[in-house]
């Protein structure tokens, strides 16, 4: 059996009053997690050190939106590994779609980022998805395999016993169309098929591959069931304690 992690993905909301909310409101409904469960929140910089101070003594792992793939330096704006070590994190997101879409962030670089987490103790969640043209243009399964295959490079079979895939297709996040089971169920078998031609399959059959895009508490048991599916990365939903324990509770 697989691990299942879910995480929220905070974006830019919730400054330190929100977060102090947030994670409050979390931290009373999640005392105890499923078995396999793991729930990690991803708030914005500004509110890593203050969540890691709340979270103290819950489950509730903490990770980051975004980090930069250099030690550190003449960098203006950017996070560097350490600083999200030492603010509590042991995860980071790379590579989402809104970083590739409004950033210019390629494959290349979410490698290197994915490998200079690794190497600092993190545990990278990469992102990979196509968009509406792409899935309607038939390529999806060519687009998703040079992303697998992009931002894997060079990883050794130790470095991705570490490593979180979240497929997250760019139409279905933030738009309330989700993918539907079946259409996620498929992507992911690709994707677990991709690992282990990297790799092999028992390395494949041990890698959570979470889905993202308009993950609801109503339609989140349903996609957590199918076979491939082994988590879920939360935008809108994870706002709030509700919706985010809802789907954290529909984990079978
Ligand atoms: P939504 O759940 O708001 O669609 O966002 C998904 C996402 O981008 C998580 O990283």
């Amino acid at each position: 059996m697989r691990n299942v992690i879910i995480a929220g993905n905070w974006k830019m909301y919730k400054d330190l009053q929100g977060t102090t909310e947030l994670i409050n409101g979390l931290r009373s409904q999640l005392t105890t997690l499923p078995p396999r469960v793991t729930v990690v929140v991803c708030p914005p910089f500004t509110s890593l050190a203050l969540a890691s101070t709340l979270l103290k003594g819950s489950p509730i792992r903490l990770g980051a939106q975004n980090m930069s793939q250099h030690d550190e330096g003449a960098f203006t704006g950017e996070i560097s590994w350490n600083m999200l070590r030492s603010a509590g994190c042991e995860y980071v997101i790379l590579g989402h779609s809104e970083r590739r879409q409004y950033y210019g962030e390629k494959d290349e670089v979410i490698n290197a980022k994915a490998k200079k987490a690794i190497a600092s103790s993190l545990k990278p969640i990469l992102c990979v998805g196509e968009t509406l043209a792409e899935r309607e243009a038939g390529v999806t399964d060519r687009v998703i395999t040079t992303q697998v295959r992009g931002v894997l490079s060079g990883l050794t079979k130790a470095e991705m016993s570490s490593v979180v895939i979240a497929y997250e297709p760019v139409w279905a996040i933030g738009t309330g169309k989700t993918a539907t089971p079946a259409q996620a169920q498929e992507v992911h078998q690709l994707i677990r098929k991709l690992v282990s031609q990297i790799h092999d399959w028992p390395l494949a059959e041990q890698t959570v591959i979470q889905y993202g895009g308009s993950v609801k508490p109503d339609n989140a048991a349903e996609l957590l069931s199918q076979n491939d599916i082994d988590g879920a990365l939360v935008g809108g939903a994870c706002l709030k304690p509700d919706s985010f324990a809802s789907i954290i509770n529909a984990v079978k």
